[in-house]
């Protein structure tokens, strides 16, 4: 059955999480942002939100797991974030570079590891966790975990040009066998399906850059909750919105 017709037209039915007919989205991006807010109403320094960002990225993921979703990626930090003031990159790179060393709990439940975005650009002992981290959970099919670091939708689209280029220029492939499926190999999502449920929270009514080749057909969700504040019910109220939308595709 269409989702979105599950629930008819009545959009006050009250649904839970459990119900049987609920379809879960097969790709959920969640863009973690709010972190710097959280911290600024409760008098902390930005950081301290940035610290508790990490900690409910961890919560939320292994809940998505428990809720059997198959594939969800988390903006962590985008290509344009690098233009914040040097004292809170810094900080972000040490949240980064301590809570890779937590990520073995992924491991632990079956989680295979993708890091999406170019990841050469931290520093080594970060890239070396990263790739330890994939390495070790590249067979797993429970669930993949995207974290999107050093991501920008434009600059996964030039780097799958440059690709596509280069198989171009070696003979291993030609302009007409160019399509949508060869550029979707070539993103750092890859084999990840397009996302069809996009989550942002703060109340920014914005994609920042994010997954921008694979929303073309996405649903959005936008909460004014800040990240570290956001909980296990609002990602259950998420995926009950996404089951009540109808989606055409362009059809009818
Ligand atoms: C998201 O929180 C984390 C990153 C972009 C790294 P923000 O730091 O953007 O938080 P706000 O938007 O300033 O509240
Ligand atoms: C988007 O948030 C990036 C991440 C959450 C990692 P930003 O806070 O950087 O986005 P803008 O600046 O509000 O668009
Ligand atoms: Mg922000």
């Amino acid at each position: 059955m269409a989702i979105g017709k599950l629930f008819g037209a009545d959009k006050s039915a009250k649904i839970s999480i459990d119900d049987e007919r609920i379809v879960m989205p097969e790709h959920i991006g969640v863009i973690m942002d709010g972190n710097g807010r959280w911290a600024k109403s409760r008098g902390l320094p930005r950081k301290v939100g940035h610290a508790q960002g990490a900690k409910n990225f961890r919560k939320i993921a292994l809940y998505a797991k428990s809720l059997g979703v198959k594939n969800i990626t988390f903006y962590a930090f985008s290509t344009e974030n690098w233009k914040r003031p040097q004292d809170e990159v810094n900080a972000l790179m040490d949240i980064f570079d301590e809570n890779l060393d937590d990520f073995d709990e992924f491991i632990k439940e079956k989680v295979r590891m993708q890091f999406v975005g170019d990841i050469s650009k931290f520093r080594p002992s970060i890239v070396q966790k990263m790739h330890r981290l994939e390495d070790a959970s590249k067979e797993f099919t429970t669930m993949t975990l995207g974290l999107a670091v050093n991501y920008g939708g434009r600059d996964e689209i030039v780097h799958a040009m440059k690709l596509i280029s280069q198989d171009i220029e070696q003979g291993k492939l030609t302009k007409e066998q160019i399509t949508e499926e060869e550029i979707g190999k070539r993103l750092y999502t890859y084999p990840c399906p397009d996302v069809d449920l996009i989550i942002r929270p703060s109340g920014e009514l914005r994609l920042s850059n994010f997954l921008i080749w694979q929303s073309a057909y996405a649903e959005y969700y936008f909460t004014n909750i800040n990240w570290p504040d956001f909980s296990k019910k609002d990602l259950d109220d998420a995926i009950i919105e996404f089951n009540r939308r109808n989606r055409r595709f362009g059809g009818v």
